[in-house]
């Protein structure tokens, strides 16, 4: 039996990614596992490659709708969840000046909105012992441009972790975030930033990490499964940066 044996886990944003990293990592570790996603072909794609008979459900985290139907499947399929990952998140990037209604309102509800009422939704079937980790990112606590919206809706993300965390204690629920930094995934590329911006950025953010690289989601999904599992049983509240040093020194 793994470090995850007989828990339920959600992870939302598992079709790709540090999401899917992740799943597999805990599927590996014993954990049934439901991914969410807004692609069903990606979702159901990636679910194949999951095992342990992962389940991959529609949901988009903006959608209240979705949320509530992604409740109603945990509770008729497993009755509880043990584990659940907020990872979903998306944004519209845009220089402050330029930031439209439409693109703040998008990046709010796939960053703070989504993941608030993603927990809201499925805590109660979460009993004591269960275990919540949030993701949010360097960004939360550093200035780049074109990512306004995104990091204040990732550090509200931070924000909730912290509150969470006061509010579900006594219920025996743990809440953590994980900031992951510079992370080789396909996010900006998704987010409409040009391949020419993308390198140019990379070139930049390699030069301030200690460690002159990115993150693999491999590094991500091991961290996650550290708050996810009875080996951080002393940890909440906390945020466990996992940034090759980029925002420690
Ligand atoms: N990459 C980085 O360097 C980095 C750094 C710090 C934090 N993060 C955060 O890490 C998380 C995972 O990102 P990633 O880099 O692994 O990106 P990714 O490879 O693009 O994966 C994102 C996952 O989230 C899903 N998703 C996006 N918007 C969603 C929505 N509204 N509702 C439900 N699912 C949604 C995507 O599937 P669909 O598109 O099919 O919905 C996909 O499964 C995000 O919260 C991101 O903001 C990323």
């Amino acid at each position: 039996m793994g470090k995850l044996g007989g828990k339920v886990a959600v992870i939302t944003g598992g079709s790709d990614g540090m999401g899917l990293a992740t799943a597999k990592l805990f599927a590996r570790e014993g954990a049934k596992v439901i991914i969410t996603g807004r692609d069903q072909a990606r979702l159901d794609a990636a679910a194949q490659g999951i095992g342990n008979g992962a389940d991959a459900i529609g949901c988009d985290i903006s959608k209240m709708a979705d949320i509530e139907a992604l409740r109603a499947f945990v509770e008729r399929k497993h009755g509880r969840v043990d584990i659940i990952f907020a990872n979903a998140g998306a944004a519209r990037p845009n220089m402050f000046e330029h930031m439209s209604e439409e693109e703040f309102d998008f990046t709010i509800a796939c960053t703070f909105k989504g993941t608030y009422f993603t927990v809201q939704k499925l805590l109660p079937l979460m009993t004591s012992g269960g275990s919540i980790v949030l993701n949010t990112t360097t960004l939360s606590t550093k200035g780049m441009p074109y990512v306004s919206v995104y990091s204040a809706g990732k550090a509200a993300v931070r924000s909730l972790a912290r509150s969470l965390t006061a509010e579900l204690i006594d219920k025996g629920i743990r809440v953590n975030a994980m900031a992951p930094g510079y992370i080789d995934t396909d996010q900006a590329r998704k987010s409409g930033v040009s391949e020419e911006m993308i390198q140019q950025t990379k070139t930049q953010v390699h030069a301030q990490i200690p460690m002159h690289r990115s993150g693999t989601v491999d590094e991500i999904a091991k961290a996650v499964l550290f708050l996810a599992s009875d080996d951080s049983s002393y940890l909440t509240g906390s945020e466990l940066c996992v940034d090759g040093g980029w925002n420690q020194v």
